[in-house]
C-alpha cells in the first residue's frame, strides 16, 4: 500500500533486517576506534549557519549550494549539519577540551544534510563515521590514520580500496600558488562550465573538485600543487610517504585531490573503492592545522577523516550473526498469566523471546513459529501450565521435552552455545552431567 506522505527525495529508511549491518559496522568501527584510543563524542546536529560558512568555507559547494539552512523562531540562522569536523572543533573550543593531554582523538557517528542531486552513493541525508585528532603535528600520525582507516574497512570485508593522497600546502605556500593557478586559469576559463568560471574568481583550487569530464580535462593543464610546496611543506609530505610505506600501505600521489572543503593544510587523502561508482569516496578526509584558531581557539592543529556510511555498506562484506530466539504464543486461559510471567523472567536473563498473543493451535503456532525462524518453541497449555511444566520444541532438530518452568531458563541459557542442542538433556529436565 503507497501512503500518500513519503519520505524526503534524497534521504532513506534503514529497515530493520539492513540495521543489523550497519549495527555490525558500527561495532567494528568503535572495536577499532576504541583499540587506537579514540573516545564517542556527540554534537548537536544543528548548528550556527556561520560555524559552516567560517569553517568549510564560503566558496565552497557544501556552504554556497548545499545546506539545509533555515531560520529558526528565535530569528537565528541555522543549518543541519552538512559535516562534522566544524561541530567537534566547536565543541572543544566550548569545553576547553584542548586543556587535556595532546593528542585527543575522537570519534563520531550521525547523520549529515547536503542538498545535492540524488544519485546513486549520494543522498541528501547520509551518515558518517567520522574520526579526528587535535595536538599533533608529526606526520607519522597522518600515517597512523591510513592505517588504522586500512585495518578498519579490511575488517568491515571491503576488498581491494584504493588510497590517494596528496598535500595542498599551507599559508606559507599556498598565497602564490593560488595567484600562479588563477592566472593559468583564466586561460582556459572560456572552455569551463558556469560555475568553474566563478571558480577561477572566488578560488581557483575548486575548479579541480569538479566532477564534469570537460572541466576535469582541462584542470589537468594547470599546475600542481604538489610543485609549489614550501620547504616545511614538502619535508612533511616526504616524511608521510615514507611512513606510508613503513606500514607497507599501497597509495597513489593525486595531485588533483585539493578536497571540497577550504579548512584542509598540507595531507589530504581519499580511499575509494571501484564497487561504488561515480560516487566512489569510501573515505576521506585530511589536516587542518589552522582550523581552531579560525574559530579564535588557541593554535592547535587537527586531521581526521569521515566515511560514508551508505556507501561503505554497499562494498563492504559483512557476515550477521543469526538471532536465536524462542517463540511464545498459544496459551490458554489459566496458562496466559503464567506465560507472561515467565516471558518477563526469561527477557531478564537475556533470553530473547517473541510473545504474540493471538491464541493458535499447536499445528498453527508451529508453523508460524518456522516462518519466523524461531530456534526454540514453548508450548504451554493450561494442562502443562497447573504441572508447573511446559514443552520445549528445538526446530532445527524437532526434538521436543518436557521442561519444568523453574528450569527453563537455565536451559535456554545453555542451549544458546551453537554447539549445544536439546539432544544434549535427557528425556525430563535434567542436562546430562
Ligand atoms: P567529505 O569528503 O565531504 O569530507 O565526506 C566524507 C565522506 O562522506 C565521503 O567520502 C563519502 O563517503 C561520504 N559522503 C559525502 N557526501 C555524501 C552524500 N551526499 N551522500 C552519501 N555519502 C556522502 C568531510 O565531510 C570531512 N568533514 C571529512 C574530514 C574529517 N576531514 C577531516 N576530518
Amino acid at each position: 500500500m503507497k501512503t500518500s506522505v513519503t519520505a524526503i527525495k534524497g534521504t532513506k529508511d534503514i529497515l530493520p533486517e539492513e540495521v543489523k549491518l550497519w549495527q555490525k559496522a558500527e561495532t567494528i568501527c568503535r572495536q577499532v576506534f576504541e583499540a587506537y584510543g579514540y573516545r564517542e563524542i556527540r554534537t548537536p546536529i544543528i548548528e550556527p549557519t556561520e560555524l559552516f560558512v567560517k569553517g568549510t568555507g564560503e566558496t565552497t559547494d557544501i556552504v554556497t549550494k548545499e545546506m539545509y539552512t533555515f531560520t529558526d523562531k528565535g530569528g537565528r540562522s541555522v543549518t543541519l549539519r552538512p559535516e562534522y569536523t566544524p561541530s567537534v572543533v566547536r565543541a572543544i573550543i566550548e569545553h576547553r577540551l584542548y586543556l587535556q593531554p595532546a593528542p585527543l582523538r575522537f570519534y563520531y557517528f550521525g547523520p549529515m544534510f547536503r542538498h545535492d542531486r540524488p544519485q546513486k552513493g549520494r543522498y541528501r541525508q547520509f551518515h558518517q563515521v567520522d574520526i579526528e585528532v587535535f595536538g599533533e603535528a608529526d606526520p607519522a600520525l597522518d600515517a597512523e590514520i591510513l592505517e588504522m582507516a586500512d585495518y578498519l574497512l579490511r575488517r568491515l570485508g571491503v576488498s581491494s580500496p584504493e588510497t590517494l593522497i596528496n598535500s595542498v600546502g599551507c599559508p606559507v605556500c599556498r598565497p602564490n600558488y593560488l595567484s600562479l593557478l588563477r592566472q593559468e586559469a583564466e586561460k582556459i576559463k572560456p572552455r569551463l562550465c558556469e560555475d568553474c568560471q566563478r571558480r577561477v574568481e572566488l578560488n581557483p583550487l575548486r575548479v579541480f573538485d569538479c566532477k564534469l569530464p570537460g572541466c576535469q580535462e582541462q584542470a589537468a593543464l594547470l599546475p600542481r600543487i604538489t610543485d609549489y610546496l614550501c620547504a616545511a611543506c614538502a619535508d612533511h609530505f616526504a616524511a608521510f610517504r615514507s611512513w606510508l610505506e613503513f606500514y607497507g600501505l599501497n597509495y597513489r600521489v593525486e595531485p588533483k585531490l585539493v578536497r571540497g572543503l577550504d579548512y584542509y593544510t598540507r595531507t589530504t587523502f581519499e580511499v575509494i573503492s571501484s564497487g561504488l561508482g561515480a560516487q566512489n569516496a569510501i573515505l576521506g578526509g585530511g589536516r587542518y592545522d589552522h582550523l581552531m584558531k579560525l574559530y579564535g581557539g588557541p593554535d592547535i592543529c587537527g586531521i581526521g577523516f569521515a566515511m560514508g556510511m551508505e556507501r561503505l555498506l554497499t562494498v563492504a562484506k559483512l557476515q550477521v550473526e543469526e538471532e536465536r530466539f524462542v517463540y511464545l504464543a498459544g496459551w490458554g486461559e489459566k496458562a496466559k498469566p503464567i506465560g507472561l510471567r515467565l516471558c518477563r523472567e526469561l527477557r531478564r536473563l537475556g533470553i530473547h523471546v517473541l510473545l504474540e498473543y493471538k491464541e493458535k493451535n499447536l499445528k498453527a503456532l508451529l508453523s508460524r513459529a518456522n516462518k519466523l525462524g524461531a530456534a526454540w518453541v514453548i508450548i504451554l497449555g493450561d494442562q502443562e501450565a497447573e504441572l508447573g511444566v511446559c514443552g520445549l520444541k528445538e526446530m532445527k532438530t524437532g526434538v521436543q521435552r518436557t521442561v519444568s518452568l523453574a528450569d527453563l531458563g537455565n536451559i535456554l541459557k545453555r542451549l544458546e552455545a551453537p554447539e549445544k542442542t536439546l539432544t544434549d538433556f535427557n528425556s525430563k529436565e535434567e542436562p546430562k552431567p
